[in-house]
């Protein structure tokens, strides 16, 4: 491993130009009006995945976004593993509220990382995370050293659902058959506390609209006496949940694994700086789910959040009026072994019933995924922690982390293979918002983890 390392040591200067190439594209899957960038970002993996010694390299077409798939197929007897990352990012807004455009990448150093972090939208998720994998596996097959079959599948719609994926591997089975799959896409509790990912929540999400009046009304000519589903729509919103923010839907709660007492207080020796947690966030204090703690809250317990919320008039100074419609997305994070249709059904069945007749109320589905659990006691899960202590020195810890990726449920469910999630980010890397970023330390790291991983679990393999 050490010409690996030698590798990395030398070309760190490229590795990292070429992530600022990749982030420049902005490759928004949401906005109809990025589909060429995402098409140009798809024909960039492509490109990168040929230099760095893939074959069979193809942009497979999808109703949406293209899939980029590449493999490095050497030898029937060794295992393979299949990568999925994603090259989709999404949208940078509120642009104003960036320090640097989104699209042009600068290194800072912060406080979290003092080397430097790359500060761009999709630096961390996932286009960051997901390029280590091009470059560890260039590093591989440059030195002959690649121990594993290796199958890529990075796909550009994840952030909207990865609704064609599910098409994709359905239809490609055979091409994509492997022995586990390996995703990096999630978090590390710190630089020097490495974990690996066991869960993830599955996802329902919703978007209401409430209407009352036919038109919008002069909210003092008819304010008083006509519904304002604004205010009716806060109501509603607010009775999801109880004074200790249990949510009051009839039957949310029925599938909810109950977790060991046992296990609870072992994901608790976990750490986590509350202190920190607050100030980081400038919030006075904590909120969540009354008997649970703030690692559970985001991990085996499942939430309701308003992602959004709009209606009437929200343009500058003040105008009267007392709106005709308001409109809410919700999202629900689930647990095993909740399932994204029942408890879509459940909220909407829910959501119709508490409504008051002075309203009518339309709940639309979006996409949803199944929450996923990973053992630890699995070859995968040793192999890649027995690469974390190779590199960090320190074993990592198990942690289910609170985000969605719908896709590795299928994964499981279509094709029959394990994941194992060794994520590189930080919570703190504000994925999803202004300023997104990407440790220089976490990046390389990455590199550096990932032949370990394939090395240790070729070994494991072998030795059954
Ligand atoms: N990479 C994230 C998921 C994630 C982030 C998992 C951090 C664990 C830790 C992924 O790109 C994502 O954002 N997923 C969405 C769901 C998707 C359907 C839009 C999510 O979790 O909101
Ligand atoms: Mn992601
Ligand atoms: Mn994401």
């Amino acid at each position: 491993m050490q010409e690996l390392s030698t590798y990395l040591e030398n070309n760190k200067e490229r590795f990292l130009e070429e992530l600022k190439e990749l982030v420049r594209i902005p490759s928004v899957s949401a906005d109809p009006a990025y589909k060429e960038e995402v098409a140009k970002t798809a024909e960039f993996v492509a490109q990168k995945l040929k230099d760095a010694g893939c074959e069979g390299v193809e942009i497979c077409p999808t109703k949406g976004h293209p899939i980029v798939y590449g493999e490095k197929l050497i030898d029937a007897a060794l295992p393979t593993v299949l990568v999925y990352g994603h090259y989709d990012v999404q949208p940078a807004d509120p642009l104003e509220l960036w320090d640097s455009g989104p699209f042009d990448p600068i290194v800072k150093k912060t406080e979290l990382h003092p080397e430097g972090a790359l500060f761009a939208r999709g630096s961390c998720d996932d286009k960051g995370q997901m390029y280590m994998h091009v470059k560890a596996f260039e590093g591989m097959v440059k030195h002959n050293n690649l121990p594993c079959n290796v199958k890529f599948m990075i796909e550009g719609e994840e952030e909207v659902g990865s609704e064609n994926l599910g098409t994709f591997i359905t239809e490609n089975t055979e091409r994509l058959s492997a022995d586990v799959c390996l995703i990096s896409d999630t978090s590390m509790i710190a630089n020097d506390v490495p974990s690996i990912t066991t869960g993830l929540r599955g996802l329902s999400y919703v978007e209401v609209e409430v209407t009352g009046p036919n038109r919008d009304l002069h909210s003092g000519v008819y304010g008083g006496a006509v519904a304002n589903p604004v205010n009716v729509l806060s109501k509603m919103i607010a009775a999801l949940q109880d004074e200790n923010n249990h949510i009051t839907i009839p039957g949310f709660y029925d599938d909810v694994e109950v977790v060991s007492e046992e296990e609870r207080t072992q994901m608790n020796l976990a750490p986590f700086d509350l202190e920190a947690f607050q100030k980081d966030l400038e919030i006075g204090k904590i909120q969540g789910e009354t008997g649970y703690t703030s690692l559970e809250r985001t991990s085996i317990r499942p939430t309701l959040d308003v992602n959004g919320i709009w209606g009437g008039y929200i343009g500058e100074g003040a105008k009267t009026v007392l709106p005709s419609k308001a409109f809410a997305k919700i999202s629900m994070r689930l647990v095993p072994h909740q399932t994204p249709d029942k408890i879509t059904e459940l909220f909407k069945q829910h959501f119709e019933k508490i409504a008051p007749p002075s309203v009518k109320v339309k709940v639309t589905p979006h996409h949803g995924g199944d929450p996923v659990v990973t053992p630890t006691d699995s070859v995968e899960y040793q192999a890649a922690a027995k690469a974390y202590e190779a590199t960090f020195g320190k074993t990592p810890i198990p942690q289910r982390s609170g985000g969605s990726i719908p896709i590795v449920a299928l994964f499981e469910r279509v094709l029959g293979v394990k994941t194992v999630l060794m994520g590189f980010g930080l919570n703190s890397d504000a994925i999803h918002s202004p300023n997104e970023h990407f440790g220089l330390f976490n990046y390389y790291k990455g590199i550096e983890t990932i032949p370990y991983f394939y090395k240790y679990y070729a070994e494991m393999k072998k030795n059954g």
